[in-house]
């Protein structure tokens, strides 16, 4: 090609990257990537191919680790993790170590990264090794600030983390950057698919002075993660498919592990006709042709309003002639290759399966490329809008006004992300709160930074990775609490059937009190043996019922922290007027004599949560982007709660934040001293409480929780109780991934922070601000 050839087609001429340093780099090490345990080598096997997608060759062979290599891994983990937790300082140099190291080999990281992915070296170098540069000089910051900042915290323990194939190193990078800071020690798993820039990266480990044993990697499959994931770990932090996330939430239920899943996503990308269309069609080159659309976050469901939706199709099409897609390694490529073979078999397949809408492709080379695709015309209950394709295939529809927007946008049982496109301000920050996803960008798309905390709602998982919030998952409380000791209940004495009030409370089901569905009561017994009164014992469809009073209690969380706290103040005063009243109904419960004290604290709770309603704010992170993250606090939506057994204040104590937070509540009072619990009915019926945001069904716990758990509208389960419910309440979660919080089986006094924190969703809003 002559210089006027290039001047008259304006063609791109070809700028490769060179392979070789990197090719060398994996040559020098045998050629095969395998475990790095205790700060060494271990084993070093050529178990299966790790092979570059963009040509089919072999990079590498990889060790598939074993059950007890990884058990070495952890068990070396285990034996670092309380030197390495004892500074802040030293971890902070440490971690700071590591972002230099980072930053000097970030060439070999980028060119490692795109040979064995096959995303563009553009990406690589600009996106992928920056973020992850930029994640280890954050954390060192947390480090550095944890001892002053978070004096109640400490680390979990030892962290085993999974993660996939589409961002290998900066999921590394979010994953062990945290984790590091907080002082736990990981052993951490790279995808099958992409194992070597881990492989680098456990070299700059070395170099930077990470204690042997502060990171393991171990390599291998799924059964490698399999058996992480069942290894004597403290948390399992996974990134991956629903469907693997689903597994581990089965999995680790009820062993007392943390966990945090950041699962899949179908996020909305939501033009407006007052959008800056240029910019929006070009937003959607990185929302959906990004690491061709191997992001759990991609903008892959296009929603156009309906009245700019031809001039919109026709400008994307145009912009998608123009994407150059081929070599990755060519710093001039847009799009690069799909990962491997089997995924783009996936990709194709779910394609080709659609036989609705109008589908636009442009060329595409051979070999593992798939072509950058618009399928326009879908309706929003069809599959290529529904299902996570995770390829460069954008599915579009119309909408006609905002309110339709919104609900297109959230039919879907995910909830990571969401583009919001439109020049007027007003319009923007309307459907901001209303789009239901951990994150939101206005104009603009596929944003990420260490100091906002990234993670969805829904199916797409829990827990957040980054900024403050993320710092959550890698601490727990410094208290240690003691087994939870049952309440029995007391047994019937002499005379006790002679009582001539047998009064049998209901339940309290929308704000009216219901009598149980399976029309079965059961006595409630003083110290004495003298009747007290009847309980109803509730059923699935009681819980039914209360999930439905909470749905149509929607408007509860669109209230002001006001308002709320407003109410809760009221309940605390009629409470307060009663309180002789249930002081002495608790003493005739439990037989002991603290009810007096008991009532005092249920109101001093009420007041306080009444204090947080209106201040447990949210913050404005100061993202390096031409923006301002504001992390939102969200209530979580339904919430399920099994109490603890002081008759009164296990109620309160989980209820007030609840409902401070703008939540609805299914409350399971302690099942051997229910009596306080309904006799609380008439306090909320007095308090100005809108019905169904606050509801009670007696019964047995070991029964209720799993029914609990179960339901697809409850949105997170806590259990404070005196049962061993912990694993059943985990594994039943799975089904929708709802938040759960248990005590496993252990007495645990959260701190209002704690119970604030559960009650929250943060949502993560990027809106451009500044220069
Ligand atoms: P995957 O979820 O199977 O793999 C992710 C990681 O989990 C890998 O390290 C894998 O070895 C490990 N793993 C697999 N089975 C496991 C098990 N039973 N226990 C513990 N660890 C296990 O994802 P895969 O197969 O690579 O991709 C399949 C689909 O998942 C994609 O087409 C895409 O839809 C979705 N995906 C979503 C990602 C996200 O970031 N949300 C990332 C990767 C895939």
């Amino acid at each position: 090609m002559t210089i006027k050839d290039i001047f008259d087609t304006m063609d791109y001429g070809p700028a490769p990257e060179s392979a070789s340093e990197a090719l060398q780099w994996i040559a020098d090490r045998g050629g095969i990537a395998g475990h790095y345990i205790d700060g060494k080598w271990g084993a070093l096997r050529d178990d299966f191919a790790s092979n570059n997608p963009a040509t089919g060759e072999k990079l590498a062979g990889v060790t598939k680790g074993t059950a007890d290599e990884v058990a070495a891994a952890v068990k070396a983990a285990r034996k670092a993790q309380p030197a390495w937790a004892k500074s802040g300082h030293q971890r902070a140099r440490v971690l700071y170590a590591i972002a230099r190291l980072l930053q000097k080999n970030s060439r070999l990281l980028a060119v490692m990264e795109t040979l064995d992915n096959g995303k563009p070296i553009r990406e690589s170098r600009d996106i992928d090794v920056p973020l992850a540069i930029r994640h280890f000089y954050h954390h060192a910051g947390f480090a550095q600030l944890m001892d002053d900042e978070l004096p109640d915290s400490e680390a979990l323990g030892v962290c085993g983390q999974i993660i996939p194939w589409n961002f290998p190193l900066l999921m590394l990078a979010w994953k062990i950057a945290p984790a590091l800071a907080m002082g736990n020690t990981v052993v951490l798993k790279p995808a099958e698919y992409t194992s070597l820039t881990a492989m680098v990266f456990a070299e700059i480990c070395t170099q930077a002075g990470v204690p042997p044993g502060v990171v393991n990697i171990v390599t291998g499959d799924g059964d490698t993660g399999a058996a992480l994931v069942n290894a004597d770990v403290d948390k399992i932090a996974f990134t991956g498919s629903t469907e693997v996330g689903r597994k581990i939430r089965e999995a680790t239920a009820g062993s007392g592990k943390a966990l945090s899943l950041e699962l899949g996503g179908k996020s909305p990308y939501i033009v407006f006709e007052d959008a800056d269309i240029d910019s929006a069609v070009e937003g959607l080159v990185d929302a959906i042709w990004f690491n061709q659309g191997q992001v759990c976050c991609a903008g892959s469901r296009l929603l156009v309003q309906e009245g700019i939706a031809d001039r919109f199709y026709a400008k994307l099409k145009s912009r998608m002639d123009g994407l150059r897609i081929g070599n990755p390694l060519d710093k001039c490529i847009d799009v690069g290759a799909i990962v491997d073979p089997v995924q783009l078999a996936q990709i194709t397949a779910m394609v080709d399966a659609n036989t609705e809408g109008e589908t636009y492709q442009i060329a595409a080379p051979e070999g593992c490329f798939y072509p950058p695709t618009l399928i326009t015309g879908l309706s929003s209950a069809s599959t290529l809008m529904q299902e996570e394709i995770f390829g460069p295939v954008l599915a579009a529809t119309t909408f006609r006004t905002p309110s339709e927007a919104v609900e297109i946008a959230n039919n879907t049982r995910y909830g990571l992300a969401a583009s919001v496109w439109s020049e007027n301000i007003n319009l923007a920050l309307d459907i901001a709160p209303k789009l239901v996803s951990g994150i939101v960008w206005i104009n603009g798309t596929n944003m990420m930074d260490a100091a906002a905390g990234f993670g969805g709602v829904r199916e797409s998982g829990f827990g957040r990775e980054g900024g403050w919030e993320g710092l959550a998952g890698y601490t727990k409380p410094k208290a240690t609490a003691k087994p939870v000791k049952p309440a029995t209940p007391f047994a019937a004495g002499d005379g006790a059937s002679a009582d001539p009030l047998d009064r049998t409370a209901k339940f309290y089901i929308g704000g009216k009190q219901a009598r149980p569905d399976g029309g079965y009561a059961q006595p409630i017994f003083g110290a004495k043996g003298k009747l007290l009164g009847h309980v109803g014992i509730g059923n699935r469809k009681d819980i039914r019922n209360a999930v439905e009073a909470c749905n149509a209690a929607k408007g509860w969380s669109k209230t002001t922290g006001h308002l709320r706290a407003q109410i809760l103040y009221y309940i605390a005063e009629n409470l307060s007027a009663r309180a002789d009243e249930f002081a002495a109904r608790i003493n005739s419960l439990t037989g002991g004599k603290s009810g007096v004290a008991e009532v005092d604290t249920a109101i001093q709770t009420l007041f306080t949560y009444a204090a947080w309603a209106d201040k447990y704010d949210g913050q404005a992170h100061g993202v390096p982007i031409r923006g301002v993250a504001l992390a939102m606090k969200e209530p979580v939506g339904n919430i399920g709660i099994l109490c603890d057994d002081t008759p009164l204040s296990g109620l309160i104590n989980a209820m007030a934040p609840a409902i401070a937070m703008g939540n609805r509540t299914v409350l399971i009072p302690s099942a051997a001293f229910p009596l306080a619990a309904t006799d609380f009915y008439q306090v909320l019926e007095t308090s100005d409480l809108p019905a169904g945001v606050v509801n009670i069904i007696t019964g047995d716990h070991a029964e209720l929780a799993p029914t609990l758990a179960a339901h697809m509208d409850l949105d997170a389960v806590w259990s404070f109780s005196s049962s061993d419910v912990s694993g059943a309440v985990e594994r039943a979660s799975a089904g929708n991934l709802k938040r759960t919080w248990v005590n496993n089986g252990l007495s645990i006094a959260p701190a209002a922070q704690d119970y604030l924190q559960a009650a929250t969703e943060v949502k993560n809003i990027w809106i451009p601000y500044g220069e």
